[in-house]
């Protein structure tokens, strides 16, 4: 416990509200992104239950008629980021973008529920079908051979990993046409993706509108269509913790348990046996990416974790100080402060702390915790740090870090 940093936490929070929805943080990313806001809804659930509701009540209000809950709401027009609703023309309201993110908010629901159980359920209850009804739209549009698929970096949340860089080599991004970034305008370039990423992320976007988004041509003809790791284990957790809603509100849980026999065969398809690892692997070619990323990792939150993963857990770890990197540190690849090229994201750490002491490695989900503890007592509330030295990197009082310092980095050892 540090009441200082406790209450630093608590302001964040407070600050990016904007009535009812929370912003990862001021200028760089102004509206209500997917999965940056599930994870406030677990900050606000340490100090204001009520608020913590809201979060993810209007979350779910942005979910599309498809059963799709997009990765940005655009709530307010704010031209300090592009690409704004303009660009992606969703033609929804609240207008948003096309493409969706890691379904963690069933997870979090969860959590603010058990900070909650009594009051909670008639919210809850709500919030429910909304929920089954986003990860049966993953299970029919993004899953194939029984693994998740993304079709734009940007869904994966991890938009620059070098996972992405045998299906982004792909992409021919030349004939993008002009635009101007905001996001460089607000962080140092050098931690942020590059223009040619950039030109290829909005390649991939373009192609998407032009066929209004329609989730089944974008599957079958899309150009970036590649499985992921870190989504495929968050909607394995998330349906796990949908399951134990479920069964709480006297639901039927088996559609849920379905999609989990097929998510857990699907496990075979992105493992990379000559790796060792979890590995992203290009759907179209079936190309293995050959990358171990962060996304890996998430396989102990998913209680899907295979014994040869143990030795890469270590090795990539113990070559930082401040874990876990994003990607492998050992590699050509490894950027140290460049988004998800190196370094580490602590509300990532968090989540892959829990599945740790879940599968009873407690003194690894400790170690975690003391290093995220620290480099945030160091360094501030940034989005991401350089996993050796713990410089603060990308954005400053951001959201999600302060979440997780209220919710398990400031606290004492992860509960199993
Ligand atoms: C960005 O703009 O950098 C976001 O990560 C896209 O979601």
């Amino acid at each position: 416990m540090n009441p200082d940093l406790d209450e630093r936490a608590r302001a964040i929070l407070v600050a990016n509200d904007r009535g009812g929805y929370t912003i990862p943080t001021a200028g760089l990313y102004p509206y209500q992104w997917n999965w940056d806001s599930a994870l406030a809804a677990w900050g606000f659930s340490s100090f204001d239950i009520d608020r913590a509701w809201t979060e993810l009540e209007t979350l779910l209000d942005g979910q599309w008629d498809s059963g799709m809950v997009p990765h940005i709401l655009f709530r307010a027009h704010d031209p300090s980021y592009f690409p704004g609703p303009d660009v992606w023309s969703s033609g929804t309201t609240p207008s948003s973008s096309g493409i969706t993110q890691p379904p963690v908010a069933a997870s979090m629901a969860r959590l603010v529920w058990e900070a909650d159980i009594d009051q909670g359920r008639a919210r809850v209850a709500k919030l429910f079908p909304k929920l089954q009804t986003w990860h049966r739209w993953f299970m029919q549009h993004r899953v194939r051979e029984g693994a998740v698929a993304v079709t734009h970096p940007w869904e994966s949340g991890r938009d620059n990993c070098p996972d992405w860089d045998i299906g982004m080599a792909a992409i021919d991004g030349s004939g993008v046409g002009p635009y101007e970034r905001r996001d460089t305008g607000h962080v140092d370039p050098s931690m942020r993706p590059t223009r040619e990423q950039y030109d290829r992320f909005l390649t991939i976007l373009y192609w998407g509108r032009n066929v209004a988004w329609d989730a089944e041509r974008i599957m079958a003809d899309g150009p970036f269509l590649m499985a992921d790791p870190g989504t495929h284990f968050i909607l394995m957790r998330a349906n796990e913790d949908l399951a134990w809603m479920a069964r709480q509100l006297g639901e039927d849980d088996k559609e849920i348990m379905d999609w989990q026999s097929i998510l857990k065969g699907g496990c075979d398809f992105i493992w990379n046996e000559a790796l060792g690892a979890y590995d992203a692997r290009d759907m179209r070619s079936g190309a293995f990416a050959g990358v171990l990323g962060s996304g890996a990792m998430l396989a102990y939150y998913a209680d899907a974790a295979r014994p040869a993963l143990d030795a890469h857990l270590m090795r990539s770890w113990d070559a930082v100080r401040y874990g876990l990197p994003s990607s492998d540190p050992e590699a050509a690849h490894f950027d140290p402060r460049r988004y998800w090229r190196g370094p580490a994201w602590p509300f990532l750490n968090a989540l892959i702390a829990r599945g740790l002491a879940m599968s009873g490695k407690q003194q690894l989900a400790e170690r975690l915790r003391r290093e995220t503890a620290e480099a945030i007592e160091q360094g501030g509330f940034s989005e991401y740090f350089d996993p050796i030295d713990g410089t603060p990197c990308g954005g400053p009082d951001f959201t999600w870090t302060a979440a997780i310092w209220l919710t398990w980095a400031g606290l004492g050892p992860t509960p199993s």
